[in-house]
């Protein structure tokens, strides 16, 4: 791959370093850890891993707490540690990306400590206060009242424990200054800026922007706020000073976000929760439709239109939507999927597809969600999407030697049947099958971010999606039928599409269940069983 502008047509990987790799025996997973479990990322064929945080905190929400920017929380392991991740990730040609948690620090973070002090001080305008009588509804977050020295309350976007740092709040006029350009806001940046320097000069390749919309919020108006998008391009300003690296947005208006922020690339969140998830009953979204990844089936013709429309947006900036399997802050796809055929048919599209995708731990095994799971350092519903790895159907499945009871979270029962090992060994498991798509995706960049597109089957209502990717050196069809009822698909060709001309096959490359060569002819007929996906070479 060209070492330029990598991020945009990369295969990512996530990973909550609690539960990936224990290496010490505590039960908690560890930097040590993945550098042992480096060489299985290697062989996944992956470019990039992101790690969720892993600085000091007091771990209210899981790490997304920090207690000090510029340092490794002990339980993960140290600096050192830290450098040699890096270079061993780098030495088998991975990336690696932080995670940059700027909308909010700790409550146990000394500039919070400072900040709430009644006597006036550096820090005093870096977090969000207000009076206790006026508190201002900003239709989101709250104000934790009557906790602090100082007769004022603080705003959190998020749990108490994590109050929001000040980028300007345009309802909070103070009378001691509370601009953009305030010298006390203005120093806050710099400190955040001396933030990304420190972890670029240790040789990351990039971030993952947290909470990315959230940092200034105005009652009554939606989306990015100005100041937010200033204080994004000055951090991408930081960035760009080193070469090549990755800023990627955890956010919700997309090409929106890449445009203001200028981000190189942005998580297609609300719509992979309709794609992938279950509503949580608590959220109130509008009603998921059926899901098309599921034995039910259903429509996929919002989704493509959505994603599509965002992805030409964002590639116009130079940039790329982020196409993902899941996270840590949703239920395991396979709760919707519910067959691992099913999740194989979401693989193939998500490395298939026009985007650069993020590949959550554990998905590509088919890990299970677990329900009801009691919740632990705020994980709340996301708690039964972060049980340890998987690996082996020895004890705690490989994770850890500490005895079970002492594991950060138990493993998921059905570790024996469903492992690494297991499935490295199985030529027709999840885990060979996205092996094997990331492979072609590397191998022919038309299925890569930047091919064409052309839908050959995408209709209302219909349980299957055919098309296809094009135009540098190689074409693929797609036919993807992930429902409960088997079809048959009859395409009729016009003889104007050009990743038909003079191809005589379509060939199996690679496919869930084995299915012959296909003569192309003005009309080609497609039999889609029941939980398929095949990928064909146009040759
Ligand atoms: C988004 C993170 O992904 C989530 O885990 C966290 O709770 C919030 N941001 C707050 O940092």
């Amino acid at each position: 791959m060209n070492s330029s502008k990598w991020y945009l047509n990369s295969v990512f990987y996530q990973i909550y370093p609690q539960s990936f790799q224990d290496s010490n025996g505590d039960g908690i997973g560890d930097l040590e850890g993945i550098i042992y479990r480096l060489d299985y990322l290697k062989s996944l064929g992956i470019d990039a891993i992101w790690l969720n945080p892993i600085y000091p905190s007091p771990f209210k929400d899981a790490g997304y707490d920090v207690a000090d920017y510029k340092n490794i929380a002990p339980r993960y392991g140290d600096l050192n540690t830290f450098d040699r991740l890096i270079k061993e990730a780098h030495k088998r040609g991975i990336k690696v990306l932080m995670d940059l948690v700027f909308n909010h620090t700790s409550n146990e973070h000394p500039w919070f400590k400072q900040s709430q002090k009644m006597e006036r001080n550096r820090y005093s305008k870096w977090y969000v206060w207000c009076s206790p009588f006026e508190p201002i509804n900003l239709g989101t977050g709250s104000w934790a009242m009557w906790v602090s020295e100082r007769y004022e309350s603080y705003y959190h976007q998020f749990t108490f424990y994590q109050p929001d740092l000040n980028f300007g709040f345009p309802n909070l006029a103070r009378e001691d200054g509370n601009s953009y350009d305030d010298p006390d806001l203005k120093a806050l940046r710099e400190e955040l800026k001396g933030v990304v320097r420190f972890w670029l000069d240790r040789g990351v390749d990039g971030f993952r922007a947290d909470a990315m919309e959230a940092l200034v919020i105005e009652a009554g108006k939606k989306g990015i706020h100005g100041n937010t998008a200033r204080f994004w391009s000055e951090i991408r300003q930081v960035i760009d000073s080193y070469k090549d690296k990755a800023f990627i947005a955890e956010g919700f208006h997309h090409t929106e976000d890449i445009a203001r922020c200028k981000f190189n690339g942005c998580f297609f969140i609300p719509q992979t929760w309709r794609l992938l998830a279950p509503d949580p009953p608590q959220r109130k979204r509008e009603p998921s439709p059926v899901k098309f990844f599921s034995p039910q089936g259903g429509d996929l013709t919002w989704f493509v239109e959505e994603y599509l429309k965002e992805y030409k947006e964002a590639i116009e900036q130079d940039a790329i939507i982020n196409m993902i399997s899941g996270s840590h802050d949703m239920p395991r796809m396979s709760w919707i999927c519910q067959k691992d055929e099913i999740i194989k048919a979401y693989f193939a599209m998500l490395l298939t597809y026009p985007t650069a995708p993020f590949i959550y731990y554990g998905d590509e095994i088919g890990m299970q969600y677990w329900v009801n799971l009691p919740s632990r350092e705020g994980a709340s519903f996301r708690t039964g999407s972060r049980t340890p790895m998987q690996w082996n159907g020895k004890k705690n499945a490989g994770f850890s030697s500490a005895e079970s009871s002492r594991l950060y979270f138990p493993v998921n029962k059905d570790y024996p049947v469903r492992n690494v090992e297991i499935q490295e060994s199985s030529p027709t498991s999840i885990l060979n099958t996205v092996k094997g798509l990331i492979k072609l995706r590397k191998e022919n960049p038309s299925s890569g971010a930047f091919g064409n597109i052309r839908h050959l089957h995408l209709k209302k209502g219909d349980k299957s999606y055919i098309y296809s990717r094009y135009g540098q050196g190689d074409a693929f069809l797609i036919a993807l039928n992930p429902s409960d009822t088997s079809r048959k698909i009859r395409l009729k060709l016009t003889g104007e599409e050009e990743e038909f001309k003079g191809a005589k096959y379509l060939v199996p490359e690679i496919s869930s269940q084995k299915v012959p060569k296909i003569a192309v002819e003005k009309e080609i007929s497609l039999w889609l069983p029941s939980n398929f996906f095949a990928v064909y070479r146009i040759s």
